[in-house]
């Protein structure tokens, strides 16, 4: 699997690096306020794992599943699959994301946990590709890992057709992977 992928972008050390320094804010900002850590499924399940070891403070977790229709780009409509299993009127949430793309999937998601009641919703992305986003996207993560340029990387719950996701560094595919 190794030999598919031109090179590594981030290292293990540099993602447990920067998973320890994001879950030290999260620690001291949401100390006393119960958290509801939400992960937006599949990607995004090492990241959370690893987030949430390290939070500090009672926390609760929970999942939401989305999909995204993929017509152009700019007419991607996202869905949601399956929702939360508790109710989150008044809570403080944190969304754990794995990449902050175009937005698409988290301005859906902030505004259905918004409309719920949450008292707070915050967006904490492993890695955001600013140069990605859609324009009608105003909302901006509080809590980003890495910013990355403009490559479509897999590994750390990062996949290309499902594929990948296990590779514990984040990496970039060699161009005839996509070919094939
Ligand atoms: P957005 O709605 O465009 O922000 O899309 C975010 C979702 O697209 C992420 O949760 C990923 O599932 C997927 N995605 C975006 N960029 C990449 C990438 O470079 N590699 C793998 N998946 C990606
Ligand atoms: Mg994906």
């Amino acid at each position: 699997m190794h030999d598919q992928i031109d090179h590594i972008l981030l290292t293990e050390d540099q993602i447990s690096s920067k998973v320890k320094e994001l879950a030290a804010q999260l620690s001291w900002d949401y100390e006393g306020k119960n958290p509801l850590f939400v992960g937006v499924l599949k990607g995004v399940v090492f990241f959370f794992s690893d987030i949430v070891r390290y939070f500090e403070h009672p926390c609760q977790l929970d999942f939401l599943r989305i999909s995204s229709y993929e017509g152009t780009e700019s007419s991607g409509q996202v869905k949601m699959v399956q929702g939360l299993s508790q109710d989150v009127t008044g809570r403080h949430i944190v969304i754990l994301e794995d990449v902050f793309d175009t937005g698409k999937s988290l301005d859906f998601t902030y505004n259905y946990l918004k409309s719920l009641g949450a008292a707070s919703v915050e967006i904490c992305t492993f890695l955001d590709k600013p140069e990605r986003r859609n324009p009608e996207v105003t909302l901006q993560p509080k809590y980003v890992g890495y910013v990355i340029p403009n490559e479509f990387v897999v590994g750390y719950g990062l996949d290309y057709n499902e594929y990948f996701r296990n590779l514990p560094y984040i990496g970039v595919l060699k161009p005839e992977i996509y070919e094939n």
